[in-house]
């Protein structure tokens, strides 16, 4: 990949304040421990809009830092250039992916739209990473055990299959 083209993920989720601001802090550091920072931009979504502008549910910052993820993403809806835009969407659960291939007006854009839970390994009751809205605790502490898991091997696919080195 040359220099300066940048390989572009956005991450969705239904509301984006909880998974997908999470996922694309998790990518973020692993893409920047590789020293790969040029070569990525990564961005998050929800497919609902009631939180547009907010900074990421606090339950999930307080989960997320301990960590050393600082989420400071400030909420946004999917819209229709999205498609256009990035290389790739991803769906934190098949809800998620069912609302993005809807949206998705060419085959070559639903192409674009994968799931989180496929990238899942370490986890082998989860193939979706389960929305932790309604939930204590240790549904924030198991979205980012699977979102741990998953980027790592969505990374190690993207870099792979797009030639991608420092
Ligand atoms: P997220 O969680 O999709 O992981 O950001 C949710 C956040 C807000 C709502 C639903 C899910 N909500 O209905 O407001």
């Amino acid at each position: 990949m040359a220099s300066n083209v940048k390989y572009s993920v956005l991450f969705v989720c239904l509301g984006n304040i909880c998974r997908s601001p999470a996922a694309q802090a998790v990518m973020q550091r692993m893409v920047d421990e590789r020293g790969l920072t040029e070569c990525f931009f990564l961005d998050s979504a929800g497919i609902g809009g009631w939180h547009i502008g907010d900074l990421p549910d606090k339950r999930m910052r307080v989960h997320a830092r301990p960590r050393g993820y600082e989420l400071t993403h400030r909420a946004r809806k999917v819209q229709g250039s999205d498609f256009e835009d990035f290389d790739l969407i991803v769906g934190m659960d098949a809800a998620n992916v069912d609302d993005l291939r809807y949206m998705a007006t060419t085959p070559e854009q639903q192409n674009k739209v994968v799931m989180m839970g496929d990238y899942i390994r370490q986890f082998p009751h989860y193939d979706y990473v389960p929305d932790p809205y309604y939930e204590g605790s240790e549904g924030f502490e198991l979205v980012l055990d699977l979102l741990e898991d998953s980027c790592d091997n969505l990374l190690n696919q993207i870099i792979k299959q797009n030639n991608i080195s420092k």
